[in-house]
C-alpha cells in the first residue's frame, strides 16, 4: 500500500534567495492511494510532474512537504539507514534501461545482489558466488532471458535490455515496482510484450506496480486504476474502466481519444467525404457504450422495432478490465419522428447518442 498525502515538490535554483527565476512547482498537493497488488498508472504530458511524483515514492526526490507512506511507514520520518532498507522493497525501472555497458547481463543483475549478500553462517553455507548465480538464473528465468546470461547490453535489443532492467529491479524481492516510461523507448509490439511481462509478474508475485506513461494505451492494456496528471496536479483518478467509460476532464477525453478510432469521424466530417454525405431523411450519429449492453445486439433489435434503417459506417470495440467499451458511427434513415424515437430508445438503454450531422 502506498499513500501520498499532500505531497508538493518545488525545484529552485542553487541559491533561491538570490535567484530571479521562480521555482518550478513540479508536484502540487498530490494525494494518492495505491492498493497492494494493483497496477496503478499515472498519465500526463511531458513536464506534468510524473517522474518527480514517482521519485517521491522512494524519496529519490524528497517532497517539500507531505507524507509518503509505504508499507505502513512514513518514509519522510526514517533515518538514513532505515530509508536504505525501506528502499530495497521498492524496485525501479527506467525508460533508457540504465544498464552498465561494461558488465554482462548477469553482472548487471548480480550488482545489487552482491551488495546485499550476507553469509548464512552454516557449515554448508553457500558461497557468495553460488548464491548470486542461483538468484541471477532465477531472475532471468522470470523475465525469459536465461539464454542471454553472458551477453553484453550492446548485444541486446531494446526489449531484452528492459527485461534485464526488470530482473535487476526485482533482485531484492521488492513489494513495489516503479516504472518510469518503461516502454516509451520501445516499438509498439515490444512495448506490448514488456507490458505483458509486467502483468504476469504482478499476478505471479503479487507485486504492486506503479506505471508512469504519456501513452493511454499503456494504461488501457494493463492498469487497474489510474490518475491523470496536469501541471503538477492529479486532475482525475479512478478505476481504468470508470475513467474510460465516464471521463470527467477534457485532458482525460483527449488521452482516451488517442486510443480509439471513433474520432476519425471528425476528420471525415471536416473533409466532407462522400461516405457521410446525407440525404434529407438521414442523420449521422455516434453511439458510445460501456458494460454489458453492447450496441450491436441493440442495433438489430432497434431495426425490428422501429421503421428506421441503421447503417454502421465504422466502429471501435475494446475490452477494458474484462468489460466491453466502445462505439459505433451510424447513419440513421427514416421519418424524423421514427428516428427521434429510435435515438430515445437507445438512450434509455444506457447508450450515449450524439447526433453529429443532419441531412
Ligand atoms: N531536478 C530538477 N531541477 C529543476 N527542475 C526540474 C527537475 N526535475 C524536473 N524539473 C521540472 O519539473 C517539471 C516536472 O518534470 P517531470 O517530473 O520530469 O515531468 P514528466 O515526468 O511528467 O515529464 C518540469 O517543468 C521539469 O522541468
Ligand atoms: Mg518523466
Amino acid at each position: 500500500m502506498i499513500e501520498l498525502k499532500n505531497i508538493s515538490k518545488t525545484f529552485r535554483g542553487k541559491n533561491p534567495a538570490k535567484s530571479l527565476v521562480p521555482g518550478v512547482h513540479a508536484v502540487r498537493n498530490v494525494n494518492l492511494s495505491i492498493k497492494e497488488g494493483d497496477i496503478f498508472g499515472v498519465i500526463g504530458f511531458s513536464g506534468a510532474g510524473k517522474s518527480t511524483l514517482v521519485r517521491c515514492i522512494n524519496l529519490l526526490e524528497r517532497p517539500d512537504e507531505g507524507e509518503v507512506i509505504v508499507n505502513g511507514e512514513d518514509l519522510m520520518k526514517l533515518s538514513g539507514n532505515e530509508l536504505r532498507l525501506a528502499r530495497k522493497k521498492i524496485g525501479m525501472v527506467f525508460q533508457h534501461f540504465n544498464l552498465f555497458r561494461s558488465r554482462t547481463v548477469a553482472g548487471n543483475i548480480a550488482f545489487p545482489i552482491k551488495h546485499d549478500w550476507q553469509p548464512d553462517g552454516s557449515a554448508s553455507g553457500r558461497t557468495l558466488r553460488q548464491a548470486v548465480e542461483e538468484r541471477v538464473t532465477e531472475l532471468l528465468d522470470m523475465v525469459g532471458l536465461v539464454d542471454k546470461t553472458n551477453a553484453y547490453p550492446s548485444q541486446l535489443s531494446g526489449g531484452q535490455k528492459q527485461r534485464v532492467g526488470i530482473a535487476r529491479a526485482l533482485a531484492s524481492n521488492p513489494s513495489i515496482l516503479l516504472c518510469d516510461e518503461a516502454t516509451s523507448a520501445l516499438d509498439p509490439q515490444t512495448a506490448q510484450s514488456i507490458l505483458a511481462l509486467l502483468k504476469e509478474l504482478n499476478r505471479k508475485l503479487g507485486i504492486t506496480i506503479v506505471i508512469i506513461t504519456h501513452e493511454m494505451r499503456v494504461i488501457k492494456s494493463i492498469c487497474g486504476h489510474a490518475a491523470v496528471m496536469e501541471s503538477g496536479k492529479i486532475v482525475e483518478q479512478g478505476s481504468v474502466f470508470d475513467i474510460f467509460s465516464n471521463p470527467e476532464k477534457q485532458i482525460t477525453r483527449d488521452f482516451i481519444a488517442t486510443t480509439s478510432h471513433l474520432n476519425k469521424i471528425n476528420d471525415l466530417l471536416a473533409e466532407d467525404t462522400p461516405l457521410i454525405r446525407l440525404g434529407s431523411n438521414q442523420v449521422l450519429a455516434r453511439f458510445s457504450y460501456s458494460g454489458p449492453n453492447t450496441v450491436d445486439a441493440l442495433i438489430s433489435t432497434a431495426s425490428l422495432y422501429f421503421n428506421v434503417k441503421l447503417n454502421i459506417i465504422f466502429g471501435d470495440l475494446d475490452i477494458i478490465q474484462e468489460k466491453p467499451i466502445g462505439g459505433l458511427i451510424v447513419i440513421l434513415e427514416g421519418e424524423k419522428d421514427a428516428m427521434e424515437q429510435t435515438i430515445e430508445w437507445f438512450r434509455g438503454k444506457g447508450v450515449l447518442v450524439e447526433v453529429l450531422k443532419h441531412g
